[in-house]
C-alpha cells in the first residue's frame, strides 16, 4: 500500500540501481516512468555485475513485475539486447514479469543518427555540444512533442508504422542531406527491424496504465525508479545542458499514469559527493588531485558511455533544490566509502554571486558559470567502512557529516550506502507498508 518514487538528486549516477534492487524486496511492482537507455544502473549481486538501460532494476527479483511506462522512450533493439543479454546469465524475462506500455514511444535509427551528428557538429551543425549520450534521446522526445512521433503500440499496425515512419523521414532526410552532410534513411530498413520488433516484443506491450491503477487500487507496494537526477531535468536543471525529459518527482504522475496524491513517499538519492557526465556547469568541481582521487576510488566511469564522470564536492544546493522540487522525504547516501582517507570533505551550503550570497539555483548559465561556492569544511574519515551495518558502525567524523547533510538539505536520512553490493547498506527507515492480512 506504499507509493515509493527513488530518484536523483544530482546529475545522475547516484546509485539508484543499487538501492532500487535492494527496495524491490519489499515492491510488488517497479515501475521506469521517464529517460530512455541514456540511463544505466548498475546492480552487483557477488561476483555478477548486471548494467541495466531501459529494463527496471528490479528485475533481478523474478516474482516481482517490472514495468517500462508511457513517458519513457525505448529503443527497441537495445531492450531486446538487454533481455537476451538478461537471459543468458539465467535472468528469465516474459510477459508475466515485464510489461512495456503501448503509449511509449519509439526511438528509431534516424533519432540516434540526429543526436550523433548534432553533437559531433556535422558538417553545418555547429550547434552546442552537450555531450549527451548519443542514444537518440533528444531527438525521440522533440518528435513526441511535435506529434511525429510513433508509439510502441504503433508495431500493431505496420502499414500504418510505415506511414508515419515516412513522413517523419520527409523532414529528417532533408536535415541529413541539406545540414549535415549525411546519407538519407530510407523507410525500408526501419520497416525490417519493426517487424521483428512487433514479433519480440508485442506480446509484451499492453496498457501499463491499467496495470498500474489495478495494483494501486488493490493496495500493491508500489517502487517508481526515476533515471537521471534532478539538475539534469528539462525545466528545473542547468538548461540547455539536461536530459530531455524530467527526472523530478512530477514525471512519476506524467509518465507512469498516477495521479500526483497518490505518491506517498520520495527517496532522494545522494552521492557523498559529486559528478556530472557531459558538459555543463558544475559549481564545485574538482580538476585536482582530489577529484581526480575521488574519480578512481569510486571509479566513476560512466556506466553507459565509459567516460570519465567528473567529480567534485557535495553541493547542498543542489540537493536542497531536489528535496523542495520533488518532496523528497528522505535521503539515501550513496558512496560513503569512497571518501575514506580524505584529509577534509568539503560541503558548499550557498552560492556567491559578485558580492549576494544565495542559496537558490541561478536560471542562467552565466551565473552559474561564475558562482562561488561558499564552503564548510569537515574533517576526513580514515576507517574502513565497507562493512558498517549500523550508524552506530561508523566513525563520528563520518557521522557529523551526514548530520550535517541532512541538517543543510532539509531530509532525514533513510540510507546510508557503504559499497555497491546489497548488504553493503545501512536501512534506517521502513520503505514499504503492507496491508493487514
Ligand atoms: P545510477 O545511474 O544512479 O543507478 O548509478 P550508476 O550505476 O550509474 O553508478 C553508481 C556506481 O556506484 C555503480 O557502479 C554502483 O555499483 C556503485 N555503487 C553504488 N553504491 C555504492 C556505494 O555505496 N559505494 C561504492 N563504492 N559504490 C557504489
Ligand atoms: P542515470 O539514470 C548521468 C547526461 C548526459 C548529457 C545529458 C544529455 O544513469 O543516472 P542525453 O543523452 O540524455 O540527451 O544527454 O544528460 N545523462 C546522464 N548523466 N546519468 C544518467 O543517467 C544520464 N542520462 C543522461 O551525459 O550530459
Ligand atoms: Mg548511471
Amino acid at each position: 500500500m506504499t507509493n515509493l518514487a527513488v530518484i536523483g538528486t544530482q546529475w545522475g549516477d547516484e546509485g539508484k540501481g543499487k538501492v532500487v534492487d535492494l527496495l524491490t524486496e519489499g515492491a510488488d511492482l517497479v515501475v521506469r516512468f521517464q529517460g530512455g537507455n541514456n540511463a544505466g544502473h548498475t546492480l552487483v549481486v557477488g561476483s555478477e555485475t548486471y548494467a541495466l538501460h531501459l529494463v527496471p532494476s528490479g528485475i533481478l527479483h523474478q516474482d516481482k513485475i517490472s514495468v517500462i511506462a508511457s513517458g519513457v522512450v525505448v529503443d527497441p533493439e537495445v531492450l531486446l539486447t538487454e533481455i537476451d543479454q538478461l537471459a543468458e546469465r539465467g535472468v528469465v524475462i516474459t510477459p508475466d514479469n515485464l510489461k512495456i506500455s503501448e503509449r511509449a514511444h519509439v526511438i528509431l535509427p534516424y533519432h540516434q543518427a540526429l543526436d550523433q551528428a548534432r553533437e559531433s557538429g556535422g558538417s553545418a551543425g555547429r550547434g552546442l555540444k552537450l555531450g549527451t549520450t548519443g542514444r537518440g534521446i533528444g531527438p525521440a522526445y522533440e518528435d513526441k512533442a511535435a506529434r511525429r512521433g510513433v508509439r510502441l503500440g504503433d508495431l500493431r499496425n505496420l502499414a500504418a508504422f510505415r506511414e508515419k515512419i515516412s513522413v517523419a523521414l520527409v523532414e529528417k532526410n532533408c536535415l541529413f542531406s541539406s545540414l549535415y552532410g549525411l546519407p538519407k534513411h530510407e523507410a525500408g530498413p526501419v520497416m525490417a527491424l519493426a517487424e521483428k520488433w512487433a514479433k519480440r516484443l508485442g506480446p509484451f506491450i499492453t496498457d501499463t496504465f491499467d496495470v498500474i491503477r489495478t495494483s494501486a487500487d488493490k493496495g500493491l507496494n508500489i517502487l517508481f525508479e526515476g533515471a537521471q537526477g534532478v539538475q539534469l531535468d528539462l525545466d528545473h536543471g542547468t538548461y540547455p545542458y539536461v536530459t530531455s525529459s524530467n527526472p523530478t518527482t512530477g514525471s512519476v504522475a506524467v509518465g507512469a499514469g498516477l495521479a500526483p496524491k497518490e505518491l506517498h513517499r520520495v527517496l532522494g538519492l545522494v552521492k557523498a559527493y559529486t559528478s556530472r557526465v557531459g558538459e555543463g556547469p558544475f559549481p564545485t568541481e574538482l580538476a585536482d588531485a582530489t577529484g581526480n582521487k575521488i574519480r578512481e576510488v569510486g571509479r566513476e566511469f560512466g556506466t553507459t558511455t565509459g567516460r570519465p564522470r567528473r567529480c567534485g564536492w557535495l553541493d547542498a544546493v543542489v540537493v536542497r533544490t531536489a528535496v523542495e522540487l520533488c518532496g523528497v522525504d528522505s535521503l539515501a547516501v550513496t558512496k560513503l566509502d569512497v571518501l575514506k582517507g580524505l584529509e577534509e570533505i568539503k560541503i558548499a551550503k550557498a552560492y556567491k554571486i559578485g558580492d549576494a550570497v544565495t542559496t537558490r539555483m541561478p536560471a542562467s548559465l552565466e551565473d552559474l558559470a561564475r558562482v562561488e561556492p561558499v564552503y564548510e569544511s569537515w574533517p576526513g574519515f580514515d576507517e574502513d567502512i565497507s562493512g558498517a551495518k549500523r550508524l552506530e558502525d561508523l566513525p563520528a567524523k563520518a557521522r557529523a557529516y551526514l548530520d550535517r547533510m541532512a541538517e543543510l538539505t532539509g531530509a532525514a536520512l533513510g540510507m546510508i550506502s557503504v559499497g555497491p553490493e546489497r548488504d553493503q547498506t545501512i536501512v534506517l527507515d521502513k520503505f514499504f507498508e503492507r496491508k493487514a492480512g
